[in-house]
């Protein structure tokens, strides 16, 4: 099973931008803890940041037929993007969103969001090990799945 994490715009300046709001931690320290985590439950991972909403629609397209599950934290786009909206859409994907901040308790225009209804889950405020939640639900929403394929095959064999 294969999860593809989605950081979008200014989450590269991680560890240097509004301390006070998302903390000390870069986003290469987020990501070598999910990579161990992932590594010690036989998931596999794969990391991309970008600034430019084109190139994130992309890589969600990408997903399809590649990976099992998206974890995506859109930034700025959260609040605007309905193309990164209708991609996750397209691709069908259990998809977990994650905010290192509490969007809910902060400026107005950051309570709009594009993304969360057609996501699985979302995960807000608890920084960056809003990350590893989503890894860990991400696992278990692979359990559920692998678990269902199992029974069908087990039905299927059952009626021939
Ligand atoms: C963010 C919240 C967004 O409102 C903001 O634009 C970000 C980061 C978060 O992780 O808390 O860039 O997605």
């Amino acid at each position: 099973m294969k999860v593809v994490v989605i950081q979008g715009p200014n989450l590269n300046m991680l560890g240097v931008r509004e301390q006070n709001i998302y903390g000390p931690m870069k986003l290469e320290q987020i990501h070598a803890q999910m990579k161990e985590f992932a590594d010690q439950n036989g998931i596999e991972v794969e990391f991309f940041q970008s600034n430019l909403e084109g190139e994130i629609v992309d890589r969600i397209q990408e997903c399809l037929g590649d990976a099992n599950g998206i974890i995506i934290n859109p930034a700025a786009y959260t609040h605007t993007s309905i193309a990164i909206r209708d991609a996750i859409s397209a691709v069908s994907l259990p998809t977990i969103e994650v905010h290192i901040s509490n969007i809910h308790r902060r400026e107005e225009f950051r309570k709009t969001n594009m993304i969360a209804p057609v996501c699985a889950s979302s995960v807000v405020g608890f920084g960056p090990f809003g990350y590893h939640l989503a890894m860990t639900g991400m696992t278990q929403i692979f359990s559920e799945i692998q678990a269902m394929q199992e029974a069908q095959k087990q039905q299927a064999a059952a009626q021939a």
